[in-house]
């Protein structure tokens, strides 16, 4: 049976009202990335960083997800084949509109991570700086999501799932940020035919065989709709 894979950005959780990155007013126009985004950020200024991902964690505790998380939730319940979802996202909206076994490739605003010796564990709404791990009790404390200079979550599983894919799909995301920028030819590789759902088309577009241009909670549903009723 088909298997689908879908490569999410922030541009499907945008209209739910989070921000994405790399648009007018984004986030790293508003911080720069080596300051809150990077190991070495961190260690510079651990509060800095805490209060970044605290806000973010509120703002996203606050939203719900929309029609375009609902929409694949659906797709992976209606489809007959396997549908992955891969997300570069921290926040939970696919989980909260449905979506199951969700890979979370940039980790989560959801968890805590020890920096010293790898216990993970929910994070509280706000994170202090030195808390210290309930494993190993070191002030160690970080959140859990992937920094710049570290290696994205479960990547063998991704490329297993890219090998197998016969339809891949990268919504809501500018393709800048490697490896998932670069998913869309290890799908091609593959034999699968690829899509770009987004606003509009990012300058690597012309690497899918094909471009559905619109805001995620309209484009999304119709494709999903239109997939469903092509296997019925
Ligand atoms: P970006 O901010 O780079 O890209 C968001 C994309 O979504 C853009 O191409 C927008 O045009 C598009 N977009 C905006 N609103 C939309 C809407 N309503 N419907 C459809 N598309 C819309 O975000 P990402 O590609 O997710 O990593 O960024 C990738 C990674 O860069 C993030 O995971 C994060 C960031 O730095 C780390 O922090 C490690």
């Amino acid at each position: 049976m088909e298997k689908i894979v879908i490569l999410t950005g922030a541009g499907i959780s945008a209209e739910s009202g989070l921000s994405t990155f790399r648009d007018e007013g984004g986030l790293w126009a508003q911080h720069r990335i080596e300051d809150v985004a990077t190991p070495e950020g961190f260690a510079r200024n651990p509060a800095l960083v805490q209060g970044f991902y605290n806000a973010r964690r509120v703002q996203a505790a606050g939203v719900h997800p929309n029609a375009a998380h609902k929409a694949l939730a659906r797709l992976q319940q209606d489809w007959p084949g396997e549908v992955m979802i891969v997300t570069q996202n921290v926040d939970s909206l696919h989980e909260a509109g449905g979506a199951r076994g969700v890979i979370h490739m940039h980790g989560t605003l959801a968890g805590a991570l020890c920096s010293a010796c790898g216990h993970r564990w929910t994070a509280p709404p706000e994170m202090a700086v030195g808390e210290p791990c309930p494993a190993c009790a070191q002030p160690t404390a970080r959140p859990d999501v992937v920094w710049f200079g570290e290696m994205p979550y479960c990547m063998d599983e991704i490329y297993d799932h890219l090998a197998s894919a016969s339809l891949f799909a990268a919504i809501g995301t500018s393709g800048q940020v490697y490896p998932a920028a670069a998913f869309v030819h290890e799908a091609r590789e593959a034999g699968a035919r690829t899509v770009e759902i987004n606003l509009e088309p990012t300058l690597g577009a012309s690497g899918f065989d094909e471009r559905v241009v619109g805001k995620a909670t309209q484009t999304v549903p119709r494709w999903v709709d239109q997939l469903l009723a092509r296997r019925s």
